[in-house]
């Protein structure tokens, strides 16, 4: 039997001891943590609810993370030992968890989910010039229309574009069904947009289903449908669902919220310049300002940056979609200048550390700990420590980067990565802490302390060493400098 025969026997013998089948389209951070949410779903009996199919790219590593799911093997690193548990459980015990590449097996599901994803592109430093490659997102659903099943539902999970789902998705889903020869009319494929706000971290795996969910259908069958699946796996006794009146917006709910968060984080870094000019502690001023709680209590600190996959992309989804599918005006300017302001934030650490070399990087060792884009989470994608890098080979520096959950630092094969933080620190004439996480508050003053050589200079954007470090490095002649706090003195150079 090939593996394609298989894959189909296995869903068959499922929905025959009742179980509801669901193909999971795109295994990469989302897809992987929802396959396994699925499988591990339980019904009053024990029972395992879902046999779940996910489904890659036929590609060299789609191929290899597809035989992942299906050894029982995560596809992706996470930091959080539930989500090895659950695939492996399934894998093991309850055999509920396939992997494959070929599309055409959504004919055996009842439900398909698509969590692939959807890249905007740009040049650096524009938020006006955006193009979002959806053809090949378009031909999946189409190629996925020309199995579906009769009274199946296509759910998206993916960030889409403002009017992607009835523009472009569900049209090249129907043109697929069509093909196929099903009468549209009698019989329109269901489709739902259930967007997802799964959280990278130790919470990776109960961030997709003890969370609030929202969904839409292109029409209220589909929405019952989406329903009805969500409530199957959703805490929703805890975590009510939201209905959204249409798909668009469902679609612009997700932007929103992405947009919003990137926007409060570029709002703070105007004050943070304006306290380092000042000389007072930016720190100090929001945690007193945090004390109001339900209207100031989500002020962010000042930080290196905004890094990941969405946070640097989705508001700039609203302004394509509106101006391209829509065709409607979306100047968005507050949103547009956040993703700017965020993007050029971890250049200021770059810029410090020439401007106390005399404008000269060459040659420099700046090592750099923290280059995953989230404390605790391997994701590297548009990490700030990634932009902070480049900036600095750029100018000539030679970069070390030093991060426990890395075995190699793609995005940025010049540099140089170190496991041992006490190497990195070695005979570095610049260190930045890159990431605001507890591992290097716990490690690096007394690695610091221990160096004979310290730094020139100590760049630490989330203050993460404390005033204890830094006052030691101070007095050992050492430069410090953090974003937002001008209250740090300069040390006293020898007579
Ligand atoms: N990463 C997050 O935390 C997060 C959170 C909420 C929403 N989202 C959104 O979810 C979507 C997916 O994000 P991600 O981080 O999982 O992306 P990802 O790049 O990690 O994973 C996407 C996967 O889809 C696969 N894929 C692409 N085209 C395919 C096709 N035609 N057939 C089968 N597989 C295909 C890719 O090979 C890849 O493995 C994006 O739209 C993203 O914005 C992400």
């Amino acid at each position: 039997m090939s593996e394609n025969q298989s894959v189909r026997a296995r869903a068959d013998q499922a929905r025959a001891r009742g179980q509801e089948v669901v193909a999971v389209i795109g295994l990469g951070f989302v897809g992987t943590a929802v396959a396994a949410n699925l499988a591990r779903a339980r019904g009053k009996d024990g029972q395992a609810i879902f046999h779940v199919i996910g489904i890659e790219r036929g590609d060299e590593a789609g191929r290899a993370k597809a035989a992942a799911l299906a050894r029982g093997e995560p596809p992706v690193y996470a930091n959080d030992p539930k989500l090895a548990e659950a695939i492996a459980e399934a894998g093991q015990k309850t055999h509920n968890l396939d992997g494959c590449t070929e599309l055409a097996q959504v004919a055996c599901a009842d439900v398909v989910v698509s969590c692939i994803n959807l890249d905007l592109v740009r040049p650096v430093g524009r938020a006006d010039e955006l193009s979002v490659p959806h053809q090949g997102y378009a031909a999946a659903m189409r190629e996925i229309g020309k199995h579906l099943r009769s009274g199946a539902i296509v759910c998206i999970e993916s960030t889409l574009p403002l009017g992607l789902s009835d523009r472009v998705l569900y049209p090249a889903l129907c043109e697929g069904a069509a093909l196929a020869g099903r009468d549209l009319t009698q019989d329109p494929p269901l489709y739902a947009y259930c967007y997802e706000r799964v959280m990278p971290g130790p919470g990776y795996l109960d961030s997709v289903n003890h969370f609030w969910r929202s969904y839409a259908g292109i029409d209220a069958r589909s929405a019952d449908r989406a329903q009805a699946f969500l409530e199957r796996y959703v805490d929703v006794a805890h975590f009510p669902l939201w209905r959204h009146k249409t798909l668009r917006a469902a679609e612009m709910a997700k932007l929103l919220e992405n947009a919003y968060r990137a926007t409060n984080i570029a709002f703070i870094d105007e004050w943070t310049r304006l306290a380092e000019n000042a000389g007072v502690d930016l720190f100090d001023i929001v945690n007193s300002v945090r004390v109001r709680k339900g209207t100031h209590d989500n002020m962010m600190f000042p930080g290196l940056g905004v890094g990941g996959y969405c946070l640097t992309k989705d508001a700039l989804l609203a302004a394509w979609g509106a101006e391209e599918l829509l065709e409607v005006e979306a100047a968005l300017p507050f949103s547009r200048q956040a993703l700017l302001t965020n993007e050029r934030m971890p250049l200021r650490a770059r810029d410090w550390l020439s401007e106390h070399f005399g404008g000269k990087l060459e040659q420099r060792t700046v090592a750099i700990f923290g280059l995953t884009y989230r404390a605790g989470v391997a994701d590297t994608r548009s990490s700030p420590s990634e932009v902070l890098a480049r900036g600095l080979l750029e100018r000539g520096a030679r970069v070390r980067g030093c991060d426990p959950l890395l075995s190699n630092w793609d995005e940025v094969p010049a540099a140089q990565l170190v496991a041992d933080p006490r190497q990195a620190l070695a005979g570095a004439d610049a260190v930045v802490v890159s990431l605001p996480d507890a591992y290097w508050r716990e490690r690096l003053p007394s690695l610091l302390r221990e160096s004979p050589t310290p730094p020139a200079i100590l760049v630490d954007p989330w203050n993460v060493l404390g005033d204890a470090c830094y006052g030691e490095l101070v007095r050992r002649g050492v430069r410090v400098r953090v974003y937002g706090r001008g209250d740090i003195p300069k040390p006293v150079k020898p007579s």
